[in-house]
């Protein structure tokens, strides 16, 4: 143990030691030196620091959202850990342009030392994933196995305790069930908001139908088209309707919890709704983002081994198309720019609900 104040060095802190000597090129130890495997590595091991970071930013902000009352401030907090998240994830994407300046016949130079290994065993991407709410029954099958499966008995064991406990989704979807925006004495959001959106929508009718300009051809395909939209607007005035997507696994996000985040949209302007907005973007940037990096790594194996099956055994780029198309967690939060409608259409809140929501975020914890 070191002495209360014994001085610190840079090498010390960082234990440079020990990170700088963590590098060893399997291809030098078969005897077959490969320039390239240093970069290689180095690349591998900055990402596992950023996922070790973000890890970091992300278990905070679980923990203010564990609580049953989130203040204020905690949610500004929160807001500015997610921001640092979104830095990181934007740097994770830009560094694969480095490791691409590693070509295809370089990593071949050490392709063959590294099977069975992949970065399908990186047991921080996958609590990444756990954490935000990537449930289980929603992930691509890689080679008919279970994705634990290749873990430590160890890991297996962490990953699964991880599973059951509550994600970020679980905790922002409860966080926007107590909001109590919705109904508050007068004032009932559903109600109003359905009558503006049947007033837009049968005001945009009529523009249609008496457009001089539009022969009767394209005016009916127009409307056609505009029921289309008008039914997308019935399965978020209806709970069943919601609830019979979420059973076809086509939404996710509870009703209620659907509507908060609809309000919290619609009534960004609200100074008190900003924080709760500002929340929401920032989900969903990260969310975008780890999508973005799956395609750039995806395009990057595409690039790198063509259509050849992973060191780590799954069909390659196919699979790591796949799961850029089906690992979003908070799809429903994209969603809800279908249920927007503009600012000038948007009925005004009543003075006493304004003041109520202010009541609400600034009234103490006690
Ligand atoms: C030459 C560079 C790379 C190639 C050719 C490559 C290839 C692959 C392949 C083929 C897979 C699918 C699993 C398998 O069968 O192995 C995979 C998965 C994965 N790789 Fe890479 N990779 C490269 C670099 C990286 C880097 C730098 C990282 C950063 C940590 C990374 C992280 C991952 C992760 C997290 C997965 C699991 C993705 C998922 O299951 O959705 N890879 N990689």
């Amino acid at each position: 143990m070191k002495k209360k104040n014994e001085p610190v060095s840079y090498a010390g802190y960082l234990q440079l030691e020990r990170v700088l000597s963590s590098q060893s090129p399997i291809s030098r130890e078969r005897g077959v030196s490969a320039h390239d495997e240093m970069l290689f590595i180095v690349i591998h091991q900055t990402y596992e620091l950023w996922f070790k970071q973000i890890l970091h930013e992300l278990d905070s902000v679980l923990e203010m959202f564990r609580e049953q009352y989130i203040d204020e401030r905690n949610i500004g907090v929160a807001v500015s850990r997610l921001q640092r998240i979104i830095e990181i994830q934007k740097i994770m994407i830009d560094q694969v342009r480095i490791l691409e300046t590693m070509t295809p016949l370089d990593f071949l130079d050490f392709r063959h030392f590294l099977t069975p290994a992949s970065g399908f065993q990186s047991f921080q991407f996958r609590a990444l994933e756990i954490k935000l709410g990537l449930s289980p029954a929603r992930r691509i099958k890689y080679s008919q196995q279970a994705y634990h499966t290749l873990f430590s008995e160890e890991e297996q064991t962490r990953l699964l305790e991880m599973e059951k406990a509550p994600s970020f989704f679980d905790l922002l979807e409860n966080w926007l069930e107590r909001t109590p925006f919705l109904v508050l004495t007068g004032f009932d959001f559903l109600k109003t908001y359905r009558e503006a959106v049947e007033k837009m929508l049968a005001d945009e009718r009529e523009t249609v139908q008496h457009n001089p300009l539009l022969p009767d051809e394209e005016k009916q395909s127009r409307l056609q088209m505009m029921q289309a939209n008008e039914k997308h607007f019935q399965t978020i005035f209806s709970e069943a309707a919601h609830n019979q997507l979420i059973g076809e696994e086509r939404r996710r996000l509870s009703y209620r919890a659907t509507l908060a985040a609809l309000f919290i949209h619609l009534y960004r302007d609200q100074p008190i709704l900003h924080l709760p907005y500002r929340l929401l973007s920032a989900v969903v940037d990260i969310d975008e983002l780890l999508s973005t990096w799956r395609y750039r790594h995806a395009l990057m194996v595409l690039r790198m081994i063509g259509r050849k099956t992973g060191t780590g055994g799954s069909a390659g780029y196919s699979y790591l198309k796949q799961t850029a198309e089906s690992h979003r967690v908070f799809a429903d939060l994209f969603n809800l720019s279908t249920f927007l409608i503009p600012r000038s259409q948007l009925p005004a809140l009543p003075p006493e609900i304004e003041e109520n929501l202010g009541f609400y975020f600034s009234r103490s914890k006690k």
